[in-house]
């Protein structure tokens, strides 16, 4: 059994209070924190980038399990690492030509790399990803279009983690967008592990009893 990896999404949480929200949400069972970089190319919106990272690396060692909704995920690479992240995940509709050289460089720097895909896309694209001889090491099923926090889960995506979690039993396979308690089940039948939550989270007035209700429903 894959074990699960509960990450809140940073993003709905106060950026002005980000150190103490980071560690509020550990304190509260969170394993992992989930940090969405943006570049206002890829996706629509401007979040945070190397710089948030770093500052917030002096007041957490948690798992920074940091997606990068950007254009070109290879300009990031070293500057992510150094910053001190954990994970780095990117999309594959930016990666076709050089994900073999993307997912190296990631790996020879100590982070853990994961490839993304929007709802649009096919999930067999990630495939030779998964199965290449440097493999990524999740796959992120995007359950809303990225961009935004608080949108809508989209259970068609269902399917591409069906069909993953059938194909690779040990996969971390994460996803990411709409999901609480009224649509983890779903998500968690399917084979989801590793389960991103921001407004279901912070806008709880307990977000620990959110988290424990998500590990629960992996766990089953
Ligand atoms: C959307 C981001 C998500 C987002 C999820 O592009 O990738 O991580 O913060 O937010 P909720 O859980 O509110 O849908
Ligand atoms: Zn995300």
């Amino acid at each position: 059994m894959v074990s699960p990896k509960i990450a809140p999404s940073m993003l709905s949480s106060d950026f002005a209070n980000l150190a103490a929200e980071a560690n509020r949400m550990i304190d509260l069972g969170a394993n992992w924190l989930h940090m969405d970089i943006m570049d206002g190319h890829f996706v629509p919106n401007l979040t945070i980038g190397a710089p948030v990272i770093e500052s917030l690396r002096k007041h957490t060692n948690a798992y920074l399990d940091c997606h990068l909704m950007v254009t070109n995920p290879m300009d990031y690479v070293a500057q992510m690492a150094k910053a001190g992240a954990s994970g780095f995940t990117f999309h594959v509709e930016v990666a076709q030509d050089n994900w073999q050289q993307l997912v190296e460089k990631i790996k020879s720097t100590g982070m853990r790399p994961g490839v993304a895909l929007k709802p649009g896309t096919p999930v067999e694209q990630v495939y030779p990803l998964v199965e290449g001889t440097t493999p990524v090491e999740m796959v992120l099923v995007m359950t809303v279009e990225p961009g935004f926090g608080g949108q809508k889960f989209m259970p068609d995506m269902m399917d591409k983690v069906r069909a993953l979690r059938q194909k690779y039993p040990t996969l971390d396979i994460q996803v990411d967008g709409g999901l609480g308690p009224s649509t983890i089940d779903t998500a968690a039948a399917a084979g989801a592990n590793c389960i991103v939550a921001g407004s279901s989270v912070f806008g709880a007035p307990e977000p620990g009893d959110v988290i424990s209700l998500l590990r629960t429903s992996v766990e089953k």
